[in-house]
């Protein structure tokens, strides 16, 4: 076995040396003699780790044929991560634990999980991290912390990660004591060189810079009226004589819209704020954009800042981290929705444009040669890294992507499969595959239709609150009124004008959305402002796909959960790992029905219109907690209204007091097996108990401490609202017509042990 460098190569065997057609972190492998000779020859030595992990996971999956010649470059040099690490040792919009490289304001001492992380992404061929959120604290390019920051790039080093690092931009202030951060003025520029001259002795293959400025109350450049480009600039001129790039955010907006004015619009941001700067960026700066022009949704079209920059280098921008996307808490297998977008054919000057052909400079050829992709991933020290096994195909495939964005997203997750759970099931991959693929299309059915995004709140970005997203400055309201709904972002719209963001677009592009006959269905609402009553192309009206959309959506994840039970047993799957992947199963498909019944709730509130099908409020298989016999127990308005059923909970009358629910079951409930669902509320800062009995007779208790114990992971909520909102189930539960079912919650801290309903459910019924 033969692993090194062409050079390496060519030095150790002059007389037959290689010339292989291999590019940047390209490599290549060979194996000959049934197997027995194996050569890895990597363009530099990054590729030569690329091949050794390329040959491994062919070991592993049993792919390795005898005779591999195989030879691959990179599409493009930049497969960063992106990491929202705080210095306090928290992640911003990160699941999965405390911080792998801070704690208390400096860098952890004992760095082993950096190593294996490093190792991690060297094998899905990464290059690159940016260890520090975007928002970033001054602290972290403090001098007392440079050691600290070394350490973490030596332990990235053996497996070619660069460190990157993400600059506050006031620094000048908050460091240096300089009256000023005007990226113009002298001293700012000198204490700049200073500062990368320091880090650059500690770090001498720093990657550079990832810079959000003048946005989300950020200081920036806008600060002094300087531009974009002049502060990207800055930056790019001190790393510059180190070969190192800055990464300039084209998340750019401001956070303030006003709503009574139809042509606000934060989609606009980006495009408006880049406007003429196309060309003045100096050649090591690399313009990174989010995939649409909002926010990491559960679909967007394509960001328009895409086609504005044909003389500046771009890269994609995903979140591996699930955001809006169910926290890691849902399944949602991604890389299907970053094709809509980098498979997405822009059409600039009438030629073909497809984002993946800009991200990887094919299209416009900059003379630098860069571009590529970040990912936002925000691992914590979970075990599992994300906090959810099934999770992490998510970095598999972006990894997998990021070196060649036309890689087919099917082979890609099956190929994760094998190496994360064995080749011997074939049960087990055709189920991890059919619930992947189903998870992101079931997310958007139960989440946000027809181009409303996913109508999470606004802050919290978990459960549904379609409510904030109406708040007067948000600037990507649903507009949702008691005829219509949807943002009207055309020029003009037959009676009006919109936002005007469709012509943010190439001609073609821009005429397609501005027009609401040939707008796609799942993006309808994201371009206009329709009647409820507007028949899709697909038949149905809006309302009305609304409300199938949810009960299919909420079907699936239920569906989910005995899939996943199928695979008891399997031979590639640990018991542990079945029992961990099973319990979010089970809180997603509660989860998806907390969802599903908001929307279509607020959405038959707003609109009046009922569902054809008569499922929209009708729940026959529930006895609402309120209307229990209560006893220390006392009604309770959830605000927003329809993250109750019925709006309405039940809570203890002082966090002292415990509480009994108790019912006689009605007619309705023959004697029978029924499965037994409680929705409750898991409120941050106390664990209440519950306990069901039937006749006196105790058939399930639990506690509800997923919140408090990270156990989910989510974005916590210390109120009774969709964030909170849980459903257990306890299946095979006995009872006769008649039987007296109670509940006694026993609070705890701030938590008055919150019910919502429960059900009775025949096997095989979803309410
Ligand atoms: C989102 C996210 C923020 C993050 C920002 C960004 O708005 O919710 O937490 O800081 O994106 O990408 O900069």
């Amino acid at each position: 076995m033969i692993v090194g460098t062409i050079d390496q190569y060519n030095h150790a065997f002059p007389h037959a040396p290689l010339n292989l057609s291999f590019s940047g972190d390209g490599f290549s492998l060979r194996t000959q003699g049934n197997g027995k000779v194996v050569r890895i020859v990597g363009h530099n030595e990054r590729g030569a780790l690329y091949g050794a992990f390329e040959y491994l996971s062919r070991l592993a999956q049993g792919t390795l044929s005898s005779n591999v010649d195989y030879t691959t470059s990179p599409s493009a040099p930049i497969r960063w991560t992106n990491e929202w690490d705080n210095m306090d040792g928290s992640i911003e919009r990160g699941y999965a634990g405390n911080s792998i490289f801070f704690e208390n304001g400096a860098v952890l001492a004992n760095l082993s999980r950096v190593t294996q992380y490093a190792r991690l992404l060297a094998s899905i061929r990464v290059n690159a991290v940016v260890v520090n959120n975007v928002n970033a604290d001054p602290a972290t390019l403090e001098s007392n912390n440079i050691n600290g920051l070394g350490r973490i790039a030596d332990a990235f080093r053996p497996y070619g990660i660069q460190l990157g690092l993400s600059p506050y931009f006031a620094s000048p202030v908050n460091i240096s004591g300089l009256p000023t951060y005007d990226p113009l003025d002298s001293r700012v520029i000198a204490f700049w060189q200073n500062k990368t001259d320091e880090i650059y002795k500690r770090i001498p293959d720093m990657a550079g810079y990832l810079v959000k400025a003048s946005s989300e109350g950020q200081p920036g450049p806008l600060d002094y009226n300087r531009t974009l480009a002049q502060a990207a600039n800055l930056f790019a001129k001190a790393v510059k004589p180190y070969g190192g790039l800055v990464m300039y955010r084209g998340f750019i907006y401001d956070a303030t819209y006003d709503k009574a004015d139809w042509t606000a619009d934060r989609a606009k941001g980006a495009v408006d704020y880049f406007n003429g700067l196309d060309g003045k960026f100096d050649d090591n700066v690399v313009v990174q954009i989010k995939y649409g022009p909002v926010d990491f949704q559960v679909r967007e079209p394509a960001s328009p800042l895409f086609s504005h920059l044909p003389s500046t280098s771009m890269a994609l921008e995903v979140e591996v981290s699930q955001e809006y996307l169910g926290q890691q808490c849902h399944l949602a297998y991604l890389p299907p929705l970053w094709k809509t977008v980098t498979d997405f054919d822009l059409r600039i000057n009438g030629t073909s444009s497809r984002v993946r052909d800009i991200i990887t400079n094919k299209r416009f050829k900059h003379p630098s040669r860069l571009g590529g992709s970040a990912a936002v991933v925000n691992v914590g020290q979970n075990s599992t890294w994300l906090g959810s096994h099934l999770a992490m195909s998510n970095l598999y495939a972006y990894g997998r992507l990021a070196w060649n964005w036309e890689s087919d997203e099917t082979e890609i997750l099956q190929d994760w499969v094998r190496l994360t759970f064995g080749r011997r099931d074939p049960h087990l991959m055709n189920t991890i595959t059919q619930m992947s693929l189903a998870s992101w299309p079931a997310y958007e059915n139960y989440t946000g239709n027809l181009g409303t995004m996913t109508i999470t709140d606004i802050y919290t970005h978990f459960g549904p609150n379609p409510q904030r997203r109406e708040s007067k400055t948000s600037g990507t309201w649903l507009r949702a009124d008691e005829k219509s709904i949807g943002m009207d972002r055309t020029v003009w719209n037959g009676t009006g004008p919109g936002t005007g963001f469709a012509r943010q677009y190439p001609d073609e592009v821009y005429q397609m959305y501005e027009d609401l006959e040939n707008t796609p269905d799942n993006l309808l609402l994201w371009f206009h402002h329709v009647p409820y009553t507007r028949r899709l192309h697909s038949g149905e009206t809006v309302v009305q796909h609304f409300y199938n959309a949810h009960y299919s959506g909420a079907q699936t994840a239920a569906d989910f959960v005995r899939m996943w039970q199928s695979l008891h047993g399997s031979a590639d799957l640990d018991e542990e790992r079945y029992q961990e992947v099973l319990f979010r199963q089970v809180f997603q498909a509660g989860h998806a029905l907390v969802w599903r019944d908001a929307i279509v709730n607020w959405l038959h509130n707003v609109s009046g219109i009922p569902d054809d099908l008569g499922r929209v409020g009708h729940h026959p298989w529930r006895i609402e907690a309120e209307s229990m016999l209560l006893d220390g127990y006392k009604p309770y308005a959830v605000d927003p209204f329809e993250a109750a059923s019925n709006s309405t909970a039940i809570v203890t009358s002082t966090n002292t007091t415990v509480g009994r629910a108790s019912v006689i079951l009605p007619q309705r409930f023959t004697s029978g097996v029924y499965n037994l669902a409680v929705n409750f509320f898991d409120m941050l800062g106390g664990n209440s108990t519950y306990e069901v009995s039937v006749n006196n007779c105790t058939v399930a208790t639990w506690t509800a401490d997923w919140q408090d114990t990270g156990k989910l992971g989510h974005a916590p909520s210390i109120y009774i609202d969709a964030h909170s909102a849980t459903r257990i189930t306890f299946p095979g539960i006995k009872v006769r017509n008649g039987d007296r079912l109670s509940i006694v919650g026993t609070p705890s801290g701030i938590e008055p042990a919150p019910l919502d309903y429960i059900s009775l459910l025949p096997v095989g019924v979803v309410d």
